[in-house]
């Protein structure tokens, strides 16, 4: 897609980090705005400011684990618009923790947001894309913890992994079915400079753990201030992350990489399973 005027941006996590910096991209190139976020204050403050700049904004409080919600979210977005043009299925959490001391109700919030909310928004709003013959683009936020090798985070790579083939298969299916009007990326960024590690904070209360439950030690606590540490001093911005996402969808561009030091990392594993090696953790 090249021209953007008065097309329709959907973002998901639009209230803070990478979904508020694509929401600003879209409005500086004319879009209506769509955002969905289960932040009400965040969601609220970003309406407030793009309603300032005089753009036409609809937002929904919505848990995108929730597929009734999703559905309403867009019926609402069609009932208003009556289209939507760019997708982004971007809210998403981090996680801490070993692959075995995650809690089940870890493991049920983390691939719900990651995992069953961008199927959730492909679901309700991709039907309705391929029916209106307009040009459209589907862009999942994964990251590039989705296409390397690395320990922490256990529930967060797997569900980063899930978007990038989630994504891929996406693609494929467009091409295999005609929809030519359609395109897919998966964007993969590494460290940016967002909310991300304070993830917990709008952590629903019925996905609470219990406290006897909870496993998180030093080696997590120094895996989280090491992570910080680096968004700090090496992240990017939103704002640059949000500015390569709109460069690769008017190039059409499936694989969004926009940290150019973290590519060779991808080259390893793929090596690596090409030479019958063990995996190497790469740290990422
Ligand atoms: N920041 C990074 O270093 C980084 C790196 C790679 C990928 N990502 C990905 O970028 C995406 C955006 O995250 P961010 O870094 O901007 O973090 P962020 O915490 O600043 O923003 C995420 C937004 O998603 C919303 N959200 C969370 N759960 C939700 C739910 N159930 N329903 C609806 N909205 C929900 C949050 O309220 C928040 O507004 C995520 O998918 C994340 O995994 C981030």
């Amino acid at each position: 897609m090249k021209d953007f005027k008065n097309k329709v941006a959907v973002i998901t996590g639009g209230g803070s980090g990478i979904g508020l910096a694509l929401a600003e991209q879209a409005a500086k190139l004319g879009m209506h705005l769509v955002l969905a976020d289960i932040d009400a204050s965040a969601l609220e403050n970003a309406v407030s400011r793009f309603e300032a700049q005089g753009v036409r904004v609809l937002s929904r409080v919505v848990d995108v684990r929730n597929e009734d919600q999703v559905t309403a979210f867009a019926d609402a977005v069609y009932a208003e618009f009556g289209g939507a043009h760019l997708l982004f299925n971007n809210a998403g959490v981090g996680s801490v923790g070993k692959v075995w001391e995650s809690t089940a109700t870890d493991w049920d919030w983390v691939m719900g947001v990651n995992v069953n909310g961008v199927v959730n928004g492909i679901r309700a709003f991709v039907p309705r894309m391929i029916n209106s013959g307009e040009e459209g683009h589907v862009i999942n936020t994964a990251s590039i913890a989705g296409l390397v090798s690395g320990h922490g985070m256990a529930i967060y790579r797997v569900s980063k992994h899930a978007v990038v083939i989630l994504s891929e298969v996406l693609q494929h299916e467009f091409a295999l079915y005609g929809h030519d009007h359609l395109s897919a990326s998966v964007l993969c960024p590494a460290w940016t400079k967002t909310q991300i590690t304070s993830s917990d904070r709008i952590r629903p209360d019925e996905m609470q753990n219990a406290p006897e439950e909870i496993k998180v030690g030093p080696v997590e606590i120094g895996h989280l201030k090491k992570m910080q540490s680096l968004i700090d001093k090496t992240g990017k911005t939103a704002e640059e992350v949000a500015a390569a996402t709109f460069d690769a969808i008017r190039e059409k561009k499936f694989y969004i990489l926009t940290h150019e030091d973290f590519i060779p990392a991808i080259a390893i594993r793929g090596k690596d399973i090409l030479a019958g090696n063990n995996p190497r953790d790469l740290g990422i």
